[in-house]
């Protein structure tokens, strides 16, 4: 697909912004631009506040709806991808009432995926510590009808941060984490046949989670399904149907823009461009 990296929105298609604690969010990104690709993108990663994922509910709450606010009053954000799963799983709603958009967050497309790709109706899923401690994804898992595991896998965002997508040590802690995830899951008497991949960070390594899973499990990644999800809201937007031509993304970091700059094309798959520095505070 053509993509125009570019500073400046075109206002060819809606405004949609999508928002990660990180630039691990652009793997959502990248599943938007396949399939809505007449529309103006705009990207934060407030990564001067990352990790989110060993935050409070509470501080998680705010740094959120802080974004949020950036994208719909400062960039005209007509839609909002919340691509975070932490974010989604512990502020879903404070970013509802914060803003006067439509929100989607990842959690209930992941799991929506989850339920359509499992036979056995017992799932695995893997995030970091604050959104395993919030259950959000044990609850939209129940919502489908799934019985699940969870497991919190801290030391997996820190090594895809540091570029070791295919390192030795990254497939030796993937390999120990599903390890006691698949023993936790036989204890309870669970037979999983699909991992879902709860955090921004680890699509990055799904193949290596490929790898690794024993025979007949199929690894989801919430992505794909949160973008399938928002081109179905969106199908109906006038804009879409009149613009042509090729997305636009413009990206805003609260920190670490060179660093962005830098490691964002491996999670986008295209180069990010130019990256633009927003100070929302502490
Ligand atoms: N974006 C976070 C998530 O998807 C991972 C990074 C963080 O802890 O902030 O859960």
């Amino acid at each position: 697909m053509k993509t125009k990296v570019i500073e400046q929105s075109t206002g060819a298609g809606p405004v949609i912004g999508v928002f990660d604690s990180g630039f691990g969010g652009l793997t959502v990104l990248k599943a938007l631009l396949h399939r809505i690709p007449n529309a103006s993108f705009v990207f934060l990663g407030d990564t001067a506040r990352l990790p989110y994922g060993s935050k409070s509910q509470r501080t998680i709450a705010r740094y959120a709806s802080e974004s949020a606010q950036f994208l719909v009053h400062e960039q005209k954000a007509e839609y909002l991808v919340i691509a975070c799963n932490t974010a989604s799983a512990l502020a879903l709603d404070a970013i509802k009432d914060s803003v006067p958009v439509p929100v989607l967050g990842v959690i209930e497309p992941g799991a929506a995926a989850a339920a359509a790709s499992s036979q056995s109706r017992d799932v695995m899923v893997i995030a970091t510590e604050a959104t395993v401690a919030s259950h959000a994804y044990a609850a939209a898992c129940r919502a489908q009808g799934l019985r699940g595991v969870e497991k919190a896998c801290p030391l997996l965002v820190p090594l895809v941060e540091e570029g070791w997508t295919d390192h030795p040590v990254t497939a030796e802690v993937v390999r120990i984490y599903l390890d006691e995830l698949l023993a936790e899951a036989r204890t309870a008497g669970q037979s999983p046949d699909t991992l879902v991949l709860g955090c921004t960070h680890y699509p990055l390594l799904r193949a290596m989670f490929e790898r690794t899973v024993p025979e007949g499990v199929r690894v989801i990644d919430s992505a794909e399904a949160t973008a399938e999800e928002a081109a179905r809201q969106l199908q109906a937007h006038p804009l879409l149907a009149q613009a042509a031509g090729v997305p636009s993304i413009r990206c805003f970091a609260t920190d670490s823009v060179e660093k962005f700059e830098r490691l964002g094309s491996r999670f986008l798959g295209l180069p990010v461009g130019k990256v633009e520095l927003v100070d929302l505070g502490g």
